[in-house]
C-alpha cells in the first residue's frame, strides 16, 4: 500500500505578497515533474496572490493556522471556512513555534483540526520533543501522547487522510536535522500509536512527514526511509532552487 510522498513548505512569518508572487512564479516551472505532493503555506495575507498563481498547477496551498471557530468575536483569528473560500486545502496545526510561543495545547490542536476537517481542509498536524525530552529518553511517550490526544474524537476514515509531521524541535531552525534512523523510529512509533487507536489499515494509510533542518542535502536519504512519507520544510521553501530540490528529492 504505497502512500504518496507530501513536501510541503512552511513559509513562516516570512514573504510579503509580493515577495510570494516571485518565489512562486519561479517554483512553478520547478516543481511542475515533481512525483510528490507539493504544498505550500505562505503567511495569511500572501494565500489570495498565492492562490491566483497555483491554479492549474501541481502545487497546493496550506494555511499555517486554523481557528476552530466557525466565525465571531475571536480578534485575529482566521477561520477554515474563510481560508477555504480562497482555495486554500491544507493546514499546518500545533507547529511547535504555536504550541511554545501563542499558548497552543493539545487541546487546541485538536480543536482546530476538527475544524479542518469539518471545513474539508487537511490537517498537518506537528508533533515533536524537545532536546531535553530526547536527552532523557521520553521521545516516544511525548509524541505518542501529542498524537493521541491531537486525534481524539477524529473518525478513522478522517485519520485516513489527514497528515502529521514528526518535526523535533531541537531539528528545527537549527540545521541539526535528526538522523534518519531517528526521524524513521520516532515516525515508526506514531504510527503504531494510529495502529493502536484506529487499526492496521488507518496507520497504513496516514502520511506521516519529517521535519527539521530538511534540505536538498538530506531530502533524499531521509525520503529513502520507509516510514518517512514526505517533509515539512521551514527554511529550504524559502528559496525556490532549494524547495523544488526537496520535492524532487
Ligand atoms: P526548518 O523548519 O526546515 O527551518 O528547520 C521546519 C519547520 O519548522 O516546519
Amino acid at each position: 500500500m504505497a502512500r504518496k510522498p507530501i513536501i510541503a513548505g512552511n513559509w513562516k512569518m516570512n514573504m510579503t505578497p509580493a515577495e510570494a508572487k516571485e518565489l512562486i512564479a519561479a517554483l512553478i516551472p520547478l516543481v511542475q515533474d515533481a512525483a510528490a505532493d507539493v504544498v505550500i503555506c505562505p503567511p495569511y495575507l500572501a494565500i489570495p496572490t498565492a492562490a491566483e498563481l497555483v491554479k492549474g498547477t501541481n502545487i497546493a496551498l496550506g494555511a499555517q493556522n486554523i481557528h476552530w471557530a466557525e466565525k465571531g468575536a475571536f480578534t485575529g483569528e482566521i477561520s477554515a471556512k474563510m481560508l477555504k473560500e480562497v482555495g486554500v486545502s491544507y493546514a499546518i496545526i500545533g507547529h511547535s513555534e504555536r504550541r511554545q510561543y501563542f499558548g497552543e495545547t493539545d487541546e487546541t490542536v485538536n480543536m482546530r483540526a476538527k475544524a479542518a476537517i469539518a471545513a474539508g481542509i487537511t490537517p498537518i498536524i506537528c508533533v515533536g520533543e524537545s532536546l531535553e525530552e530526547r536527552e532523557t529518553g521520553k521521545t516516544e511517550a511525548i509524541v505518542s501522547a501529542q498524537t493521541e490526544k491531537a486525534l481524539a474524537g477524529i473518525e478513522a476514515k478522517d485519520v485516513k487522510i489527514l497528515v502529521i509531521a514528526y518535526e523535533p524541535i531541537w531539528a528545527i531552525g537549527t540545521g541539526k536535522t535528526a538522523t534518519k534512523e531517528q526521524a524513521n523510529e520516532t515516525i515508526a512509533c506514531i504510527r503504531n500509536t494510529v495502529k493502536k487507536l484506529y487499526g492496521e489499515e488507518t496507520a497504513e494509510a496516514v502520511r506521516i512527514q519529517y521535519g527539521g533542518s530538511m534540505n536538498p542535502k538530506n531530502a533524499a536519504e531521509l525520503m529513502a526511509m520507509p516510514e518517512i512519507d514526505g517533509g515539512l520544510i521551514g527554511g529550504a521553501s524559502l528559496k525556490a532552487e532549494d524547495f523544488s530540490k526537496v520535492a524532487k528529492y
